[in-house]
């Protein structure tokens, strides 16, 4: 409790209008009536680019060294696919030749795909001009600025390949995503082209002064064909290398995922996505194709990726949100396993000398009624199901919780062994968490017990009712267009469970804010998005008092997004720091990115 007295006071001090307006210091106090003059026009102030890098620093051995660990690999490059053209291929005797690739895109039979957007290829990068780096306006609110950054915190800016890459059938097999969104709503075929204009978007960070870039590869785009043995796309994994390359040189150092939500198709064919199951969606990740374990053919495409680009990427990151797409325990083993393995190939055969680690969705439940014992038992029960399901033997080597193991009594497949437990133990170098809001959690009407016992009710498996008001019926936080809320002390409060309760070190891997119909409005208002910075600016103060007040190691804070993007079927839901037309694809940076890069610029 003491934290949140601290913050509560610290966020009363900090509320104090800022001094920087030049407005106050030009009138006189003298009681004579001077003549008025106007307030002078600021000078422009820019924001500090990133200087080209001239060394760089390497995390493990290069490619050439590592190939043996990943066994003979051929490689080979495909077209664009285009379901006009299909007729055209004549290697049908091929498993993997051009036929094979457009059969699998045929079997996908994508609706209306018909658009390739502006680019086919890569466009080389132009200096991005002075006069969109003006520092706007100061806040209107001034955060305290006594706490530092640790030294070895990385921060920065994050995206995903679906998200923005588009280019989706440019030697990319066919991924969940691809096929998701089963009505009329925006596929993710072109999105921001980020597939070719990946080298201007890395440009444009680096003239706002970014340090870290978190980016995602898709398995589908590496290996069209998913499987050990099948061949890799070699245009893919040389994209990858000079997005990589781009980075270093502009002085960016990238974080990478290896799957964001776009489990290759060939898993998850078949799923009925519309069709409500017991945990959320299906990734694919308790499925087999060709009697290959989703396990087993992710851990290959995994050490592909390292052994190429763990010299030079220091940061990883083995699944994005896994709990999303995990509908059943058994998943949820399947994560935990093939993120072990990976960490233990980075560690022990790459000798990576980075980090690799996992990445949650997780807004901390805290119980509506702290005194109430059975809001408390539904809070801990969420919490427990959100990430200690994944991180009890991740990072603790310990079983399920008792909750869990109860609860799915009637799964089989799903349990671990001792000796399996010893194996995942410190299986990731830090809890990833994506903490955008929180919930207040009320207990079932019927009891935690009654509904566990009844996979029938509205609220199992959690048997938790996540609600946005508090005790005192205030709504939890100012609200958006959709689910995030701002509340900076419940995030402290979320690092603080992770920390203390898996022992740790936390990275703050997405935290972002979608501002209220920001779409509908004119371009001028879309980037003078001042509620955006009132979160991250709350939000980074949040994290520096749980790093120097209460003893969390925070590792990674990196922001969601570094520009408008496809969220899943949703163009309306931004989340950006910059604007993206969709229309040109032209960039343009919001308020918030300026203020944010400052933030942390001042307290580093
Ligand atoms: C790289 O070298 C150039 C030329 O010597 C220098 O101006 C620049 O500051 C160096 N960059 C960094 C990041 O040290
Ligand atoms: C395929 O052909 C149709 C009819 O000519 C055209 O409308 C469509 O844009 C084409 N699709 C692609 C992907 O080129
Ligand atoms: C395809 O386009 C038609 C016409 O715009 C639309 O009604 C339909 O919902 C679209 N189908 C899909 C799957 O997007
Ligand atoms: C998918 O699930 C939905 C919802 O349960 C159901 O209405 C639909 O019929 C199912 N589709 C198929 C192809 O099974
Ligand atoms: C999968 O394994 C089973 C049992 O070993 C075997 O009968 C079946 O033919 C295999 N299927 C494929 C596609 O390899
Ligand atoms: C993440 O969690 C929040 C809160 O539980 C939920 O509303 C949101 O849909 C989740 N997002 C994803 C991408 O799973
Ligand atoms: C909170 O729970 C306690 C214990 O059950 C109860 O006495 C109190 O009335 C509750 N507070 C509210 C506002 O409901
Ligand atoms: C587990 O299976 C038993 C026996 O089939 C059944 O009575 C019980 O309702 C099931 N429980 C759950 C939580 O599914
Ligand atoms: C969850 O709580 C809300 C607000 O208190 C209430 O309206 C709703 O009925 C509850 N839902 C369930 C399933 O208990
Ligand atoms: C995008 O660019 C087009 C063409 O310049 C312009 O007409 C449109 O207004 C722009 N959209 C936004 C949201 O700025």
């Amino acid at each position: 409790m003491k934290f949140l007295l601290l913050l509560l006071a610290s966020l009363l001090v900090a509320s104090q209008p800022i001094e920087s307006a030049s407005f106050e210091s030009t009138y006189s106090s003298s009681l004579e009536y001077a003549a008025f003059t106007y307030a002078p026009n600021p000078s422009p102030t820019y924001a500090n680019s990133n200087q080209k890098a001239n060394t760089t620093a390497y995390y493990a051995p290069h490619y050439t060294e590592l190939s043996h660990l990943v066994g003979d690999i051929s490689s080979t490059t495909w077209g664009t696919y285009n379901p006009n053209d299909t007729a055209t291929a004549t290697d049908s005797e091929n498993p993997y030749g051009d036929y094979a690739y457009s059969q699998l895109w045929s079997l996908a039979s994508l609706q209306n795909y018909t658009y390739f957007g502006l680019y086919s290829t890569t466009v080389e990068p132009t200096a991005v001009p002075t006069e969109s780096l003006v520092l706007p306006p100061p806040d209107l609110f001034k955060f305290d600025d006594s706490l530092k950054f640790p030294e070895d915190l990385h921060f920065g800016v994050a995206g995903s390949a679906a998200q923005i890459e588009g280019a989706i059938t440019y030697g990319k097999g066919p991924t969940i995503q691809d096929k998701l969104i089963p009505d009329a709503r925006p596929k993710d075929y072109v999105t921001n082209e980020n597939y070719f204009l990946y080298k201007q978007d890395i440009v444009r960070l680096a003239a706002m002064g970014v340090k870290t870039y978190s980016f995602s590869i898709p398995w589908a785009r590496i290996l069209p064909f998913t499987l050990p043995g099948t061949p890799v796309n070699q245009e893919a994994l040389d994209h990858y290398d000079d997005l990589i390359n781009t980075c270093l040189e502009n002085g960016i150092t990238p974080m990478a995922t290896l799957t964001h939500f776009d489990s290759p198709y060939a898993f998850v064919e078949g799923t009925n996505f519309t069709a409500k199951s017991a945990l959320f969606k299906n990734g694919g990740y308790s499925s087999s194709y060709k009697n290959v374990s989703f396990e087993d053919a992710f851990v290959h495409y995994g050490k592909i990726i390292l052994t190429h680009y763990a010299d030079r990427v220091p940061l990883w990151v083995g699944f994005n949100e896994p709990l999303l797409y995990s509908n059943d325990p058994a998943s949820i083993k399947t994560v935990v396993k093939s993120t072990a393995r990976l960490h233990k190939f980075y560690h022990e055969e790459i000798q990576g000398k980075g980090k690799f680690g996992i990445k949650f969705n997780f807004s901390l439940g805290v119980p509506r009624n702290t005194s109430n014992a059975e809001d408390v038992a539904a809070a801990d029960r969420y919490n427990a199901f959100y990430v200690q399901s994944f991180g009890n033997p991740l990072f603790l080597g310990e079983d399920y919780p008792q909750a869990w193991k109860d609860t799915f009594a009637n799964y089989s497949n799903f349990l671990f062994t001792e000796d399996e437990l010893k194996e995942v133990k410190g299986g990731s170098d830090f809890v990833g968490v994506d903490p955008y809001t929180y919930g207040s959690i009320v207990a079932p009407k019927e009891g935690v017990e009654a509904c566990q016992n009844d996979p029938d009710h509205e609220l199992w498996p959690f048997c938790a009712n996540v609600t946005q008001v508090r005790e005192d019926n205030w709504k939890i936080g100012y609200r958006s267009q959709s689910y995030v809320y701002i509340t900076p002390n419940q995030i402290r409060e979320n690092l603080n469970y992770l920390w203390k309760t898996f022992k740790t070190p936390v990275g703050v891997t997405e935290i972002g804010f979608p501002e209220w119909r920001e779409r509908e409005k004119e371009l001028g208002d879309q980037l003078y998005d001042m509620a955006r910075s009132i979160y991250y600016r709350s939000y980074f103060e949040a994290i520096l008092k749980a790093i120097h007040e209460d003893g969390v190691k925070v590792d990674i804070v990196t922001m969601w997004s570094f520009a408008d993007n496809w969220e899943f079927g949703d163009y309306e839901q931004q989340f950006g720091l910059q604007v993206v037309n969709r229309t040109t694809q032209e960039r343009y940076y919001k308020k918030s990115f300026f203020d944010t890069i400052q933030y942390y610029e001042e307290r580093s």
